[in-house]
């Protein structure tokens, strides 16, 4: 126990070393002031959304399902038992949604590819859908007619089903291959056109909730085993896909194939305390470091190697599989950029009683999670905002991968209200705070390409179903024709593009002044459905009744006229 204790001792005040030299203060927990002042000219900025939280049209023109249309057809499995069958009409909304993304003027645009509408069984050989091809070809060519980079994810967590029956999904190796198949053929179609790849958008939340927790599809409870695995072949397949990219296509499309993690903030909750800031670097390595440091510096984070199931539970070897070294060497160093997603941060502190249940990727961290009291109320019960949180991940990114270039591909906030709330005056907060953090962090150095907001609109939320609302735009999903309606976020993330940054205090104040104004104009109007049933009333029979009438009365005055002259 002597020896990995020293490590992290040694780890940590390397760290400590690193930002110390960038003036970057593990110790100080204060926000600190907003920073005035602009991002690098090239910088670019995005909003996001996935396929199966948007798209709908789930069993249109020749799409295959996929293990989440399959889930949230159970009962009991999502909030209200909802699905995402027709979610947004993304499909069918392609020139509706660029004009969305129009008015925010934003420079990309962040979707990801639905596996099974390209392959609907999975498997490359078996069958390809043509209607598929043409929707992404469409997609993308409509973005870059309008000069917006699309960034295309391959797999936001919608595996086909027939994978997942007939080998057991991301339990089984095979997927490597078949996910390597599908992403050659997306590089073949697309890839002229797409520059910037991501193969997996948050891994972490594939393996522990799809195969530890069982809250996401497949739902399988596989405890203490099931993620190490599944995230043990997703790395795997990522690895594969870059090589492929990089043999075959790179020379060509001259793209890039990044992944995208996901991960909060974990600060220790006494910092003098050597127990607590070492659970704290074992809550950031467990999700973060469990991709990202096989991918950089080809295994594994050494904390995982001994938390996992020998140390603690006198178990002779690990649950956690192991790379060979070949596989190590295949690993390194296949993320031409890194995609960070971010939303909150919680506080650490070591565990100072036994499990009683058996092992699972819970009690392997050995930690409890903590929220501070002080921190403001927050709209989803698990979303706080805590912006300098962002920042430090960001410098922990930094010292811990060699600085490599950062697209942040998710930020952002949801509200838990069913009712049309456009003045989303918390979200503006949110992205002031967030966005501020990350400015302040590239002048720590961190090599930040772009940000992507998260997301365009209000979408299907997994698990919470309708009930979080993460969009800059408000969709109504009790009307058929699921309309979009700006939130005030819209103006104000509109002129921090536009801006490029932060300016000054006055013009930042006015934007929100000027956000909050526009927004309760577009509120009163759609305030309530009443009365934009009243006014759909008003067009669809007042108007035509008033007219008629108004016919047969100069129909009669006419007569009348005429009958009086005659
Ligand atoms: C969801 O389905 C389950 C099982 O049929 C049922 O017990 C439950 O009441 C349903 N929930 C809602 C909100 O309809
Ligand atoms: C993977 O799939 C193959 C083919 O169905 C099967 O023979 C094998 O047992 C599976 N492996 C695991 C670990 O499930």
């Amino acid at each position: 126990m002597l020896f990995p204790v020293f490590c992290i001792i040694q780890l940590l005040s390397l760290a400590q070393h690193g930002w110390a030299e960038e003036e970057f203060q593990w110790t100080q927990t204060e926000r600190g002031s907003f920073y005035y002042g602009t991002f690098p000219p090239t910088f670019t900025w995005g909003v996001g959304t996935s396929a199966y939280q948007t798209e709908g049209a789930w069993d249109q023109d020749g799409k295959g399902k996929s293990i989440w249309d399959v889930f949230t057809h159970k009962k009991g499995k999502v909030f209200m038992n909802q699905t995402a069958d027709s979610s947004c009409e993304g499909y069918n909304k392609v020139k509706e949604d660029l004009e969305l993304l129009k008015e925010l003027k934003v420079s990309h645009y962040r979707l990801s590819i639905s596996w099974p509408r390209l392959i609907p069984t999975g498997i490359k050989a078996e069958n390809v859908n043509e209607k598929g091809i043409k929707y992404y070809n469409d997609l993308i060519n409509v973005l870059l007619e309008n000069k917006i980079t699309p960034v295309v994810t391959l797999y936001q967590w919608d595996l086909p089903q027939t994978l997942q029956e007939k080998f057991g999904g991301w339990q089984n190796i095979s997927m490597v291959t078949y996910f390597n198949d599908y992403a050659n053929l997306c590089f073949e179609k697309f890839g002229d056109r797409v520059k910037y790849w991501i193969t997996f958008s948050n891994p972490w939340s594939v393996a522990v909730e799809g195969y530890e927790t069982g809250e996401h599809a497949p739902g399988l409870r596989l405890r203490g085993t099931g993620a190490y695995k599944a995230a043990h072949h997703l790395l795997k397949a990522h690895a594969r896909t870059w090589h492929t990219y990089n043999k075959y296509w790179r020379g060509k499309h001259k793209g890039m194939v990044g992944i995208s993690l996901t991960t909060e903030w974990g600060e220790p909750v006494d910092i003098s305390s050597q127990k607590d800031i070492e659970a704290a670097e074992r809550f950031v390595q467990f999700n973060f470091g469990w991709f990202a440091n096989p991918l950089y510096n080809g295994d594994y984070p050494q904390i995982m190697k001994e938390y996992i199931g020998n140390i603690q539970q006198g178990l002779g070897m690990s649950r956690l599989p192991t790379f060979s070294s070949q596989e190590k060497g295949f690993m390194k160093g296949t993320c031409d950029f890194l995609g960070v997603g971010h939303f909150t941060t919680r506080y650490i502190t070591s565990r100072n009683f036994p499990f009683t249940q058996g092992p699972s990727f819970f009690t392997d961290r050995d930690l409890i999670e903590l929220v501070d009291p002080k921190w403001p109320e927050p709209e989803s019960k698990w979303l706080y905002s805590v912006p300098w949180g962002f920042r430090r991940l960001l410098n922990f990114v930094k010292t811990q991968y060699g600085n490599p270039m950062v697209l942040i591909t998710e930020n952002g906030i949801s509200e838990k209200m069913h009712c049309a709330q456009l003045c989303d005056e918390w979200r503006i907060q949110y992205f002031k705070g967030y966005i501020n953090e990350m400015l302040k962090a590239i002048k720590d150095g961190v090599h930040i390409q772009g940000y992507t907001a998260w997301s365009l609109m209000d979408k299907f939320e997994w698990d919470e179903g309708y009930s979080e609302r993460f969009g800059l735009y408000f969709v109504e999903f009790k009307s058929k024709s699921k309309p979009r309606y700006p939130k005030a976020s819209v103006q104000f993330y509109k002129k921090i593009i536009r801006a490029n940054g932060f300016p000054n205090f006055r013009e930042v104040e006015n934007w929100h002044r000027i956000s909050t104004e526009t927004c309760s104009t577009t509120n009163q109007l759609l305030a309530a459905d009443p009365l934009t049933r009243h006014m759909e009333m008003v067009t669809e029979i007042v108007v035509p009744t008033v007219c008629t009438l108004c016919i047969l009365i100069s129909a009669v005055l006419l007569m009348i006229l005429l009958r009086r002259q005659s």
